[in-house]
């Protein structure tokens, strides 16, 4: 690739004033596009940001929630598919708020006992809104806004970064916190997402990205026979309304074992409490494992691989732990394209300090105080065999 094209969108510009085909510049490399997507009822303009690379894959990222409502990947043949679960319009994001399709997550991804915590002696209220509990956020998280976007590139990768300030009590919480979502793509087929975020005032913070994948393609049955490894040997167990007990578990001789490649349906249905917790009827998973790899970006955290299409995701992540959540809640949803996801039809990798921290001593901390950056970045790696 050359200097020139590898500057992306402005490249297209730049080729195109030069006489070369747009197509041949896209095929060249990194290009980004981004185009109305939605008005909502107040006025507010939804816009979908498009990142492409020279090997087909493609990310589309909506100005709604920080979402990832698109992703293409090849196959083994070079096939793409679109691996995310999603809808087509703003609506089915708003009417399907409980499923946090492709979503970015605050203040608190996953869950807070009671919506409660206390930070230097004072007692802090987020609503809840999953049973007892405030679930990734409270009611109104940071998925369920519009948040505002710029084109970011560094070389080698083009990008988007979405930005939200979230008010000194919103959803409970303290501080005012400005954060930042940073979407990138690289010629290695790698989407990096980065986040960042600062406060005026102590407070809590758990950011994550709730992408389902599944990598046959999404609304293409279920992902049973899809085969996880973990980097996992301990996870922490939860209770019946999904609250850590506070213990951090070994997963050897449990079915959340994936120290070792095992297809997710080979234990999904096995009379086990912790399984029956996060799915009272048939079972799935719905775990935070503690990653090995320990913040440290270098190790691999987990690896996917669909045998059906050769597409494998391997995750890598700065965050101590992993929710991997198997779409036990998933009920036959109409998603994009009109394709139906049923029941185990995604899982997600939503990498993330552990639920619950904040009221949890044995847990690394979530505190993040002013004068302090908030950081987090983790790489989503496809490739096809
Ligand atoms: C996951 C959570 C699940 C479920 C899902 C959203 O992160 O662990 O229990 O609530 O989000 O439907």
């Amino acid at each position: 690739m050359t200097p020139l094209l590898a500057r992306t969108g402005q490249a297209l510009g730049l080729a195109m004033a030069f006489g070369l085909a747009a197509s041949s510049a896209q095929a060249a490399g990194l290009t980004r596009e981004h185009a109305n997507f939605a008005t909502l009822e107040d006025g507010t303009s939804v816009e979908r940001f498009v990142l492409r690379n020279g090997h087909g894959m493609q990310a589309s990222i909506l100005t709604y929630g920080a979402t990832l409502q698109s992703l293409l990947v090849p196959d083994k043949a070079g096939k793409l598919a679109d691996v995310v679960l999603g809808f087509d319009d703003v609506k089915g994001y708003q009417e399907h708020g409980d499923v946090y399709f492709g979503a970015t997550i605050g203040r608190f991804g996953n869950r807070l006992a009671k919506g409660q915590f206390s930070l230097d002696g004072k007692q802090y209220q987020v609503p809840v809104n999953d049973g007892p509990n405030a679930l990734h956020g409270g009611p109104k998280g940071f998925d369920k806004h519009v948040w505002k976007a710029r084109e970011t590139d560094e070389k080698g990768w083009v990008g988007v970064t979405l930005s939200y300030h979230s008010a000194d009590g919103e959803m409970g919480f303290p501080g005012n916190l400005n954060v930042e979502v940073e979407y990138s793509l690289n010629e290695d087929n790698v989407l990096r997402i980065r986040y960042k975020a600062t406060t005026d005032r102590s407070t809590v913070l758990n950011l994550t990205n709730h992408s389902y994948f599944n990598l046959a393609g999404a609304g293409e049955g279920d992902i049973l026979n899809q085969v996880a490894t973990l980097y996992a040997a301990k996870y922490t167990p939860i209770d019946s309304t999904l609250i850590p007990t506070g213990e951090l578990a070994p997963v050897a001789g449990t079915p959340l074992d994936f120290t070792r490649p095992v297809a997710f349906g080979k234990h999904i249905r096995d009379d086990h409490e912790q399984l029956k917790f996060a799915e009272p009827k048939q079972g799935g998973f719905d775990f935070n494992w503690v990653l090995d790899s320990a913040g440290d970006l270098g190790k691999l955290a987990a690896d996917v691989m669909d045998p059906g299409s050769g597409r494998r995701l391997q995750l890598y992540t700065t965050e101590p732990g992993v929710q991997l959540y198997t779409g036990n809640f998933l009920k036959g949803f109409t998603g994009k394209g009109g394709k139906t996801y049923p029941h185990w039809g995604a899982f997600t990798l939503e990498t993330q300090h552990y639920p619950d921290a904040p009221n949890q001593p044995n847990f690394p901390s979530t505190r993040l105080d002013p004068k302090h950056t908030y950081t987090q970045t983790t790489l989503f790696k496809f490739s096809a065999q």
